[in-house]
């Protein structure tokens, strides 16, 4: 956060051990301290002390860092707010003098407002694929999960400066699609219900009901039997005329499609998700059976048809002696392509035609195989972007009723979900606030309901599954949303009482530790953007806007700030609280997650 001060140390530091022969590397690694009552940076001489060992003179290295750590904290003298300088064990810490600190952090937080944390642009393009169900379904709380994710993700990347592009790509087309399409067309075709959730949610009651049709049973009659194989026999019939192109089912194809993605796009909306790109599935079908003939021409794949699929020895094409990715095949015998086909060709289209450098894909760690299977593919394919694919598995999510199962119609409907959160937000309102006028409530409880709801998914390590309990996710003071929407309310309502805002403030009195630790917190914003962004871990983010509201909480509870002791303290304080209130802000953002003013 403090660039220009650190690069007047530094050039301090440089001089020193010029003077002194020193060998310091190119660039100088400064990090915060570990938080202990007292902000500060440090870096260390160990680089420096190895590089003098390496020139040929006989030292103990770590001794020698601390020499050196010890000579430079004697040369610097007195600095610009710094108030003590220590040597230890080859580090040299820099302890910020708190009070020139808390007005620089708050300062620097009131003026940059929404930006305050924002990382310098990168000259890297993102793309962030996520919220991409297969379509003729319903749209599932584990979809959610999905998509939250995404969007989270996307907007630290985004933040933290990477050029950023958000992409979905619904799976539009398979058996379970074609499954569907036969069912409405022999059963119910004109029957479909209004409303855009309704008729979303009804795609999947036809597909439960089609496959109890097409199911074996092991106590069907003869009659039965041949009834099944009939039914069958049709729907092969139906996905032999989708892949002929044929006008009818392509057309009955596209009606309900659309019915699935008019429901994903009013999730989308709710959720304040806007994507970029539209990919569907069966868009790559054709460039994939094409992908695969030049992987063949190339030597990368090998075509054992007619008797057997088109195949990748991934492990064998690798050098590697164990099995780590084995064969993958990617086009079937018959001709027709499978999903990790499709996916080639996508990556193709995102690299050639969209420049992404890094490509993200938030999907089911159950996919994790196939997309490991992928990403060497194009690396054999000769694709340097390879190295930057990331697939960001998640896992599942439950209720504590039990498991879904889509094929039986046991899923969670996340519309029904976020209803009922939105409901009972609704009615704490009305019991805690019945003053709020009936609009305002209406809204805030779509932002907490919903913030609630995200923030259960996002403060759990993607790679975890989920049970998701609608109390605990809802409760004011657990690890929640709502707990750290409360922060930010606090946060307005002081604001409100004191009426303007002072322009400025002296934090020259002694500063209590819920001040400091505050202070701390919303310093390392920015850095905290940077690390979640870098790791691909909306986690972190999340874990660290649980953390400053904790911070904003205890401080609330325990120093006054419009019946402070003094004039100075006051305004310091109203402005450390509107410091702290944009951060929380920006955080909440950054999840995806509204700060309401009132709840
Ligand atoms: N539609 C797929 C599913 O629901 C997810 C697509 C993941 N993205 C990809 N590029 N394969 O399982």
């Amino acid at each position: 956060m403090f660039t220009s001060e650190i690069q007047t140390i530094e050039a301090q530091i440089r001089a020193h051990c010029a003077k002194t022969n020193i060998p310091l590397p190119e660039k100088m690694d400064w990090r915060p301290l570990p938080f202990s009552g007292e902000s500060g940076i440090f870096t260390s001489f160990f680089q420096a002390a190895a590089q003098e060992a390496r020139q040929g003179q006989k030292i103990n290295v770590p001794q020698r860092a601390q020499e050196i750590a010890a000579s430079v904290a004697k040369a610097l003298g007195t600095l610009e707010g710094i108030h003590r300088v220590e040597a230890v064990k080859g580090y040299l810490n820099l302890y910020f003098d708190p009070s020139a600190f808390a007005r620089r952090v708050v300062d620097t937080v009131l003026q940059q407002g929404e930006d305050f944390g924002r990382g310098k642009p990168k000259n890297e393009r993102v793309m962030v694929e996520y919220a991409q169900p297969n379509t003729h379904h319903s749209f599932h709380i584990g979809h959610y999960r999905n998509a939250i994710l995404g969007e989270a993700l996307a907007r630290l990347v985004e933040f933290a400066g990477y050029d950023t592009i958000r992409a979905s790509y619904p799976g539009d087309i398979g058996l379970g699609v074609i499954t569907v399409l036969w069912m409405y067309d022999k059963f119910y075709k004109g029957q479909e219900p209004e409303g855009v959730h309704e008729r979303g949610q009804w795609l999947l009651k036809l597909y439960v009901e089609a496959t109890n049709l097409l199911t074996p049973r092991e106590d069907e009659t003869p009659e039965e039997k041949a009834q099944r194989e009939a039914y069958d026999a049709e729907r092969r019939e139906m996905y032999r005329r989708w892949d002929a192109g044929d006008e009818y089912v392509r057309a009955l194809w596209l009606e309900t499609r659309e019915w699935s993605l008019q429901e994903l796009r009013a999730i989308l909306e709710m959720m304040d998700i806007h994507i970029d790109v539209w990919f569907y599935e069966s868009q790559v079908d054709e460039p994939g059976k094409q992908i695969v003939e030049e992987l063949i021409a190339r030597g990368i794949a090998e075509d054992e048809r007619p008797d057997g699929p088109v195949i990748v020895r991934i492990d064998e094409k690798l050098g590697l002696k164990k099995e780590k990715y084995r064969t993958a095949v990617i086009l079937r015998s018959d001709g027709t392509t499978l999903y990790l086909t499709k996916d080639l060709a996508l990556a193709k289209i995102k690299f050639e035609q969209y420049g992404v450098d890094r490509s993200i894909y938030v999907v089911d760690t159950r996919q994790s195989l196939h997309f490991q299977q992928a990403f060497k593919i194009l690396e054999l394919w000769g694709f340097p972007q390879a190295e930057k694919c990331f697939h960001l598995g998640y896992g599942f999510v439950s209720l504590p009723e039990g498991a879904m199962s889509a094929r039986r119609g046991r899923v969670v409907l996340f519309k029904e979900v976020a209803d009922e959160a939105v409901r009972r937000v609704l009615n704490e309102i009305a019991e805690k606030n019945p003053s709020m006028p009936t609009e305002q409530r209406e809204a805030v409880a779509l932002q907490v309901g919903l913030g609630a709801l995200a923030y259960a998914m996002l403060s759990v390590d993607n790679n975890k599954d989920i049970v998701f309990d609608m109390d605990a996710a809802l409760s004011f003071d657990g690890h929640t949303g709502p707990y750290i929407q409360n922060a930010h309310v606090r946060a307005g309502s002081i604001l409100r009482k004191a009426g303007d805002l002072p322009s400025q403030a002296d934090f020259s009195y002694q500063l209590s530790p819920y001040e400091v630790e505050l202070v701390d917190l919303i310093a390392r914003f920015p850095e905290t953007v940077q690390q979640a962004a870098e790791e691909y871990r909306p986690l972190v983010m999340a874990t660290y806007a649980f953390d400053l509201a904790t911070a904003f909480h205890r401080f609330y509870h325990e120093v006054p700030v419009l019946q402070a002791d003094t004039g100075t303290q006051r305004s310091a304080r109203l402005r450390l609280v509107a410091a702290a209130k944009q951060t929380l802000a920006n955080a909440l953002r950054l999840l995806a997650i509204q700060a309401p003013e009132q709840m």
